[in-house]
């Protein structure tokens, strides 16, 4: 039976051994999924190991997503952009890195909640590893403009530098915000793991704005309260992203994509 697993620290809460056991179960297959905490420390040495074992693939969590990238043998595009991993692919020698991350996100953006990107005025708020391995796929959709904003303001810089030659993405301060309108706001900090949010100005949201944090549970709710309370015509949390990377990364194994709606309806529930 072919074993794959999520590596983290720490990982007994992660939801992805359901999800993919979900996927499997849907399609009639029979894998074997598991959450297996690894310290920073020992990622090289446990995937070498694991690889020796026979394990088929891997998906990596916070904190393994950048480190993780360097360990693998070779990567995909969208790992090189994000500079991080996500997901593992067994191969003769080593690991294959790929993000399905900026993938998934849009699935549930344009699929899932029928959001449009291309032509509209984005915001991503971060600049840490989660707001990294989403801003080649945004600009790819052709937004208007896509800005980046963060406490720490020398990050925005860094990163709109090294992505300018793929579409108009513009470094700013959130308190620089102040009078500009957004369609879409997407929120990547880990803030709302301590119950805050990143310091606004108001009135961000463009009429029909809507609000999307990449974090769910309990640590969406202070981001989705706020863009409530500022007018946003629609909140999402990013428990559909979550889904549907799990479902790139599934097709990347199995060659087949699974059904989502059924699945994270039932996370839901
Ligand atoms: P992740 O991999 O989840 O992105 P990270 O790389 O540690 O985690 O990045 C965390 C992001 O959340 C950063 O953009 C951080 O801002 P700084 O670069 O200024 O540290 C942001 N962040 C965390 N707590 C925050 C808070 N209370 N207010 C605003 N931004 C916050």
């Amino acid at each position: 039976m072919d074993r794959y697993a999520v590596l983290g620290q720490p990982v007994g809460h992660s939801k992805s051994p359901r999800i993919h056991a979900a996927f499997a179960a849907s399609l009639g297959q029979t894998l074997q999924y598991k959450a297996i905490e690894v310290a920073p420390d020992a990622l090289a040495e446990r995937l070498s190991a694991l690889h020796a074992e026979g394990w088929a693939g891997f998906n990596l969590t916070v904190p393994h997503k950048q480190a993780g990238a360097a360990l693998c043998e070779s990567r995909s595009e969208a790992a090189e952009a994000a500079g991080a991993v996500n997901t593992l692919i067994r191969t003769a020698t080593g690991w294959h890195g790929d993000n399905t991350d900026g993938a998934g996100l849009l699935r549930d953006l344009l699929a899932n909640l029928g959001v449009t990107v291309k032509g509209k005025r984005v915001l991503v708020l971060g600049a840490g590893g989660a707001a990294r391995g989403i801003l080649a796929p945004l600009l790819a959709e052709g937004p208007a403009e896509l800005a980046i904003s963060n406490r720490n303001p020398w990050k925005p810089e860094e990163i709109a530098a090294a992505l300018k030659p793929l579409g108009n993405i513009v470094p700013r301060t959130h308190l620089s915000l102040k009078g500009d309108r957004y369609d879409l706001i997407l929120n990547a900090t880990s803030a709302g793991h301590s119950g805050a949010i990143p310091r606004l100005p108001p009135k961000l949201f463009a009429e029909g704005g809507v609000a999307y944090d990449l974090n769910y549970g309990q640590a969406a709710v202070p981001f989705l309260v706020w863009a409530k309370g500022e007018g946003a015509a629609r909140v999402s949390d990013g428990l559909g992203m979550l889904v549907e990377q799990a479902a790139e990364a599934f097709q990347r194994w199995r060659g087949v994509r699974p059904e989502t709606a059924a699945v994270l309806a039932g996370l839901r529930g």
